[in-house]
């Protein structure tokens, strides 16, 4: 064959092979090897020239280059294909129109948005919002507030105890103490919080709860403006038609005492919300204040029992079992 002849077919062989597989860069490197590297089938050819006669040589020389340019050229142009398609498809696969992946939002317990309520109600008619301990000595939580010694609620099955004179507090109460002690009066206070009480564990009733205290004292304050606010309280809480009755109480901090019913539709019967009173003299005396000037009234209200009257809640205890399909209602 001549050398003619060899260069054409080596032209062919590697035409047909980079037209086979065009896209493949580990392939068209073997090729590269194959036809242009140093063994290749183009070196091969050079290294017959030798055997080629001396007027011929010039004419093969040139041929054999012209041979290596073009594979070259070609193998060069197929590459940068390659390249080309590799980044073309890379930036395909990223989509930023794409919109993200979705994940569950939590939602607001029902306890923490019913207090969110309840504070926005008393702020907007001039109460602030004051805090206190939920750990607190027996003075504060029972003794100024007029409970003596011997009263049921000292009981131990009612209260937990930290330790010798400190108590899981069993009401908001006890910061009305601790707001009389630090502030002169005028003053009007709710003071949102939890409190535990070790009594039978019903579907209204549980060993820990929410109450919001208010506490308003200045020179001239009456049940009446009590009983218009808390009425207001519930016609913003529940709506105009709310059924809402006050019932006589006892308290051993308020003179006069009620407690206030909500009418639970679901059950057909009155649910007690909260107590409230007249501010008794004798707590005033134990803070300080002079109680021939100042008048106050104070309430607690159980913030679950709002919740469920409001929610249509039918068990306390749904408030703290953390079951997703309850949760995921609010
Ligand atoms: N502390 C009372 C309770 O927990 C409620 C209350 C507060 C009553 C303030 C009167 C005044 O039941």
């Amino acid at each position: 064959m001549s050398l003619k002849d060899k260069i054409g077919a080596v032209r062919s062989n590697f035409r047909t092979a980079i037209e086979s597989f065009p896209t493949d860069s580990i392939k068209l490197d073997e090729l590269r090897i194959r036809f242009l590297g140093r063994k290749g089938e183009i070196a091969q050819l050079f290294n017959t020239m030798g055997s080629i006669p001396a007027d011929e040589r010039a004419n093969a020389g040139k041929l054999l280059n012209e041979l290596k340019i073009d594979l070259q050229s070609a193998f060069d142009s197929a590459i940068k294909n390659v390249d080309q398609n590799q980044r073309k498809k890379e930036s395909d696969s990223v989509d930023y129109s794409l919109p993200g992946i979705e994940l569950p939002i939590g939602s607001i317990h029902p306890i923490e948005q019913t207090l969110t309520e309840v504070k926005d109600i008393f702020k907007s008619i001039g109460f602030s919002i004051a805090y206190g301990p939920e750990i607190d000595d027996e003075y504060h939580n029972f003794e100024a507030l007029n409970i003596p010694k011997h009263h049921p609620a000292r009981d131990m099955q009612d209260t937990f105890f930290v330790e010798d004179n400190a108590v899981l507090r069993t009401h908001t109460s006890n910061v009305q103490i601790h707001l009389m002690e630090n502030e002169e009066p005028p003053i009007r206070y709710i003071v949102p919080g939890r409190v535990y009480r070790n009594e039978a564990i019903s579907y209204k009733s549980f060993c820990l709860f929410h109450q919001v205290e208010g506490l308003y004292v200045d020179k001239n304050v009456s049940f009446s403006e009590l009983k218009g606010t808390l009425d207001y309280f519930a016609r913003r809480m529940f709506g105009e038609d709310v059924k809402i009755r006050f019932r006589p109480s006892y308290f051993p901090f308020t003179e006069p005492s009620a407690e206030v019913d909500i009418w639970n539709s679901e059950r057909n019967q009155w649910m007690e919300i909260l107590g409230c009173g007249i501010v008794n003299p004798k707590v005033f005396k134990n803070v300080g204040y002079d109680s021939t000037i100042w008048h106050g009234y104070a309430f607690g209200m159980g913030i679950e029992r709002i919740a469920m009257l409001k929610y249509k809640i039918q068990d306390i205890r749904h408030f703290y079992r953390n079951d997703i399909r309850f949760l995921e209602q609010f």
